[in-house]
């Protein structure tokens, strides 16, 4: 038996963020990152609407980019004190992961952060409060999935917690909101979605329930995340890349990912690069080596969008968002070919032994990953 969750309400278009009015309930507890939703103006606007719907309103801010247990567990004292019944986070991934956790242990304060780590291990939640999830970029999805990440800042460990209890109850994916993204941050972003839309229709864990939303985000990034890296302003382009980044949730939140995901986990820890970033360099190496094993998948692909070759296809849109053809020619990375052969074998094992390489359509050696970083770092093409 296979299930397919995803949030019960998904509030999507210009203005859904205006759907926080029609809340009913007594205190609403605001979790959001740096300063960006508060300088936009989308913090403000967010606790205006909670208050003409009469909820009293306070914020935790400040959630880091990796949030820390430290952060959580400040989360949790501040909601134990509030006692909100509903919990809204605004921001990036980061401050959405953060809340998610927040919440479990306002729920359940006699926890210690290691009950929970492993799958599946957080108790029931809903008992004091619903959960929401406005995301502020167009990449993690955290809105829609099942998992969070924390990183225990003194052990220097990231965790994924994972566990259907903490797929918000209601997504507010409003196009206004991540209008607000530099482009290199909006190409970047929109490659995760790629790569999360074509990692979960190649997933062995791929389902008739997944692939139509993994197939559709693949083509809406194809076609607008040019348009919304050219001009910002284009909301209509916004609003199909926010959607993209929602459906593709949907879909690896249920199939999950692969060596895509895998690698640039590793070599973003190790060299400091972006997920994003990562993802988009690795994209067409990790296609051509998973060709073979999913080739009827990538031909459904193909022909649906019309193209002889997704690798190629994803190489000439990097070429157009001005995302570089390999790990070498990133303009501010500075490392040399001996460093990269030094930790080429500690990222190659770390990544075999990711998560996401049990669901990817070809299951690799510790040699092929060496190969897959050695060919994405120096730009040469896999056969
Ligand atoms: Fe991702």
């Amino acid at each position: 038996m296979k299930s397919f969750l995803v949030p019960p309400q998904i509030s999507f278009g210009p203005n859904s963020l205006d759907y926080l009015g029609t809340l009913q309930g007594e205190r609403a507890m605001l979790v959001t990152g740096g300063s960006s939703m508060k300088k936009f103006g989308f913090l403000d606007r967010a606790e205006k609407h909670l208050t003409q719907a009469g909820l009293s309103c306070k914020i935790i801010d400040g959630v880091e980019p990796n949030p820390s247990v430290k952060t959580v567990l400040r989360g949790k004292e501040e909601m134990l004190a509030f006692k909100p019944d509903w919990i809204i986070a605004i921001g990036g991934g980061s401050a959405l992961d953060a809340a998610k956790i927040m919440w479990v242990f306002y729920e359940h304060p006699e926890l210690n952060f290691e009950d929970i780590i492993d799958v599946f291990s957080i108790p029931k939640l809903r008992n004091k409060a619903r959960f929401i999830a406005i995301p502020s970029t167009s990449g993690t999805a955290s809105e829609i999935t099942a998992f969070s990440v924390i990183t225990d800042s003194e052990k220097k460990i990231k965790y994924p917690l994972v566990s259907p209890e903490i797929i918000p109850d209601i997504a507010i994916v409003d196009p206004e909101i991540p209008a607000t993204m530099p482009p290199h941050i909006t190409a970047n972003t929109g490659m995760d979605v790629m790569a999360h839309a074509v990692e979960a229709f190649v997933s062995i864990n791929a389902s008739d329930y997944s692939d139509p939303l993994a197939l559709r985000a693949i083509e809406m990034v194809f076609e607008y995340l040019p348009l919304a890296v050219a001009d910002g302003k284009n909301l209509k382009a916004r609003e199909k890349m926010h959607n993209a980044s929602t459906l593709a949730g949907m879909a690896f939140s249920n199939a999950s990912l692969g060596i895509i995901h895998s690698l640039a986990h590793k070599i973003g820890g190790e060299l400091h690069i972006d997920h994003g970033l990562a993802n988009a360099i690795l994209l067409p190496y990790v296609i051509q080596f998973n060709y073979q094993a999913a080739a009827e998948k990538f031909s459904v692909i193909e022909k649906t969008l019309g193209i002889n070759s997704l690798a190629n296809a994803i190489r000439e849109l990097n070429q157009k968002i001005n995302i570089p053809a390999n790990f070498k020619d990133i303009d501010w990375l500075e490392i040399t070919a001996d460093y990269f052969e030094e930790i080429v074998d500690r990222m190659a094992q770390n990544a075999l032994q990711d998560p996401c390489t049990l669901t990817n359509p070809l299951q690799p050696t510790v040699g092929d990953m060496k190969e897959l970083y050695r060919n994405s770092f120096y730009g040469v093409a896999a056969q």
